[in-house]
């Protein structure tokens, strides 16, 4: 049932709080350390891997991507992430010492699950993240890691995204705790800040009433651009795939940095450009990104930028200022998505389309 709102989209955007302190449950203990028995994996095996391969397909490969940057910091382990629809067309090395894993919502794409298949005939240890009970690839898997998010209905992923990204970070920072590396304290820090990670996504719900009406007012432009760095390009993209995926619009994510390789030439008059700026605290890509915005802005683009809140050196660059609660960088897409789904949900629906079910698209793509 859809809990009084006009679309399931609606509901499970309002979930994430819940869907996220979900899936922290039980995993993190009294003393601050986590456990992931449920993952089948030993100590001893997991301090054998020497590389991590990811796979998966849509909004679950932007959660591997941001995984990539969270594996390589914390669990000091070098990691390629791919989608899962090229992943066994070339010719992936692999062997027992490698830790494939594959992200699915539904457990049942079919792109991922050959992917899956071919990986565990190279002899990989394949774990996957899923959401889905009883679902094939759990079932395929040497192990499964749940996410809690609860059955989603609406095509567009929202909820699960989060919790696949809690997920990921659970991994990375067990794979560090295990394997004991530099990072140690750190590790410790970012477990208990991951445990405020609802009250945040909270605080951001709570304040999307400008998106909304920003989104309103753009129901009738041609292209959307999106822009990030680090962990803030793949949320870049996650926020265009939602509105090809909802609006019907032509939308790209593009690397800040590659902006002057190519892109800037789309910057013309008007064209909206959502920048998500990282927090202040990481001081040389902030600053390369608020560049940007200036560069962007002088040659005419209307400037959303999503930065965290007191962040005042913007704030003379942005046609619309969207703040997030600050956060370490590697958690900001837990926060810094929720406008983006929130504004193509809203655009959406101001065109008249059913947010639930997108034009040509399934909640499961079961097909290769
Ligand atoms: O169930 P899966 O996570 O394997 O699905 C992968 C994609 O099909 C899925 O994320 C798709 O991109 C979403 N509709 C995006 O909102």
């Amino acid at each position: 049932e859809k809990g009084g709102y006009d679309y399931f989209m609606l509901k499970e955007i309002a979930e994430q709080p819940r869907a996220v302190a979900d899936t922290l449950l039980g995993r993190i203990g009294r003393d601050g350390r986590l456990s992931l028995d449920e993952m089948h994996i030993t100590d001893a095996q997991l301090r054998e891997i020497d590389k991590i391969v990811i796979i998966a397909c849509g909004t679950s490969y932007h959660a591997g991507l941001i995984a990539k940057y969270a594996i390589e910091h914390w669990a000091g382990l070098p990691c390629e992430v791919e989608v899962a629809s090229e992943f066994r067309y070339r010719d992936p090395i692999l062997n027992s010492r490698t830790l494939v894993i594959a992200i699915s919502q539904s457990g049942e794409s079919m792109d991922t699950l050959m992917a899956v298949r071919h990986a565990r005939e190279q002899r990989a240890r394949v774990l996957c993240i899923c959401n889905v009970n009883g679902s094939t690839m759990p079932r395929e898997c040497d192990g499964v890691l749940y996410t809690h998010a609860g059955p989603e209905v609406g095509v567009a992923a929202t909820k699960t995204f989060l919790t696949q990204l809690v997920a990921v970070y659970l991994i990375a920072l067990y794979i560090a705790q295990v394997r004991g590396t530099k990072w140690g304290d750190e590790v410790f820090a970012m477990v208990q800040l991951l445990a405020t990670m609802p009250e945040k996504v909270e605080q951001v719900l709570s304040t999307m009433g400008p998106v909304r009406e920003l989104a309103r007012s753009l129901a009738d432009v041609k292209s959307v651009l999106f822009l990030g760095r680090h962990v803030g390009f793949p949320v870049a993209l996650e926020g265009a795939l939602k509105l090809k995926e909802l609006a019907y619009m032509h939308a790209e994510g593009f690397a800040a940095g590659e902006l002057k390789h190519g892109p800037i030439a789309l910057i013309e008059e008007g064209l909206p450009v959502i920048v998500v700026v990282p927090p202040r605290a990481r001081d040389v890509l902030h600053d390369k990104i608020v560049s940007n915005i200036q560069e962007i802005r002088a040659r005419g683009a209307r400037t959303i930028v999503i930065a965290e809140e007191g962040d005042t050196s913007v704030v003379p660059y942005s046609d619309t200022l969207i703040e997030v609660p600050a956060v370490p960088t590697l958690l900001q897409p837990l926060v810094a998505t929720i406008p983006l789904q929130v504004f193509s949900c809203e655009l959406a629906t101001a065109k008249g389309h059913d947010v639930d079910q997108p034009r040509n698209l399934a909640k499961s793509v079961t097909v290769e």
